[in-house]
């Protein structure tokens, strides 16, 4: 099974850039080209919040169209440049495992991965939060799923990553809730967005991993005290790949062109052993 996983995606009304310069939109269309090349195709992607910039149903509608271009089952969640309720009314009729009302939380168990679906929102704010009733929904889904691998993928992410201008909107949880995701080493990733950085770290007994994002980067400074800023950094996607036996494996596939793709043609003076087949 191979799940891809974008982020951040940003979208703008035509004609309005994000901050002022940033074009998102045919960042997206490049990132959806970038899954449709891939050859074994994923068999899922997941979009991991700030789909819009300012919720509004324009911004859902460029995404809408975007996602549509893609044949396999894509699940979104909202992050905190999202609107949950427009999000909803532009988004379900396309994906209909988004919940009527409530928040936009959901499992899904269609592949060897299950998959649950976290909405970390606080309307109005920048940082998130795992409330009881989501901490205790998650409990619920995880105990349903009787230690079938899983992936949990959300937008803020329930750990600090030691970058001020990141750690001062995380996702503000409960001591339960590490002790959760720690009572259930079926789960594989703790999948999120929001940082628009590559990042991976020990987190509850599991992998804590931050995917880029499709638009815009927050530049990488770890100054104490500094404020994040943004670079147009290359953007990238998340391919998790599971296989039996060996588990999830996470690689990192940048967006855009890089040129073509060489055989190794190892110099004479190479140490190793001599091949006729050309070897990394
Ligand atoms: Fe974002
Ligand atoms: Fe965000």
């Amino acid at each position: 099974m191979i799940i891809a996983q974008i982020s951040d995606l940003h979208a703008r009304p035509h004609g309005s850039p994000a901050y002022g310069v940033v074009d998102t939109n045919p960042a997206i269309a490049r990132a959806v080209d970038q899954i449709l090349k891939l050859d074994p195709r994923p068999d899922c992607v997941l979009v991991t919040g700030d789909l819009s910039d300012c919720g509004l149903p324009e911004e859902y509608g460029i995404v809408r169209a975007a996602l549509e271009r893609l044949p396999m089952p894509v699940y979104v969640i909202p992050g905190n440049h999202d609107r949950r309720e427009t999000l909803r009314a532009e988004l379900r009729p396309g994906h209909p495992y988004l919940p009527q009302s409530g928040f936009l939380h959901y499992a899904v168990d269609d592949f060897p991965v299950r998959l649950i679906g976290l909405d970390t929102v606080i309307a109005g704010e920048d940082g998130g939060e795992i409330c009881a009733a989501r901490e205790a929904w998650l409990a619920e889904r995880l105990a349903e799923g009787q230690g079938k691998p899983t992936a949990i993928f959300m937008h803020h992410p329930p750990f600090a990553v030691g970058v001020d201008g990141m750690d001062v909107m995380p996702c503000q949880v409960s001591p339960g809730f590490a002790r959760l995701i720690a009572a259930h080493p079926e789960i594989e990733r703790v999948l999120c967005g929001h940082y628009h950085r590559p990042i991976q770290l020990r987190f509850a007994g599991t992998i804590g991993y931050v995917v880029p994002g499709t638009a815009h980067q927050v530049a990488l400074d770890l100054r104490p005290g500094t404020e994040n800023r943004f670079v147009m950094e290359p953007p990238a996607l998340a391919l998790h790949v599971w296989k039996p036996g060996l588990g999830l494996v996470s690689h990192l596939q940048p967006i855009g062109d890089y040129g073509p793709i060489r055989d190794f043609v190892l110099d004479p003076a190479y140490p190793g052993k001599p091949q006729t087949v050309p070897a990394s």
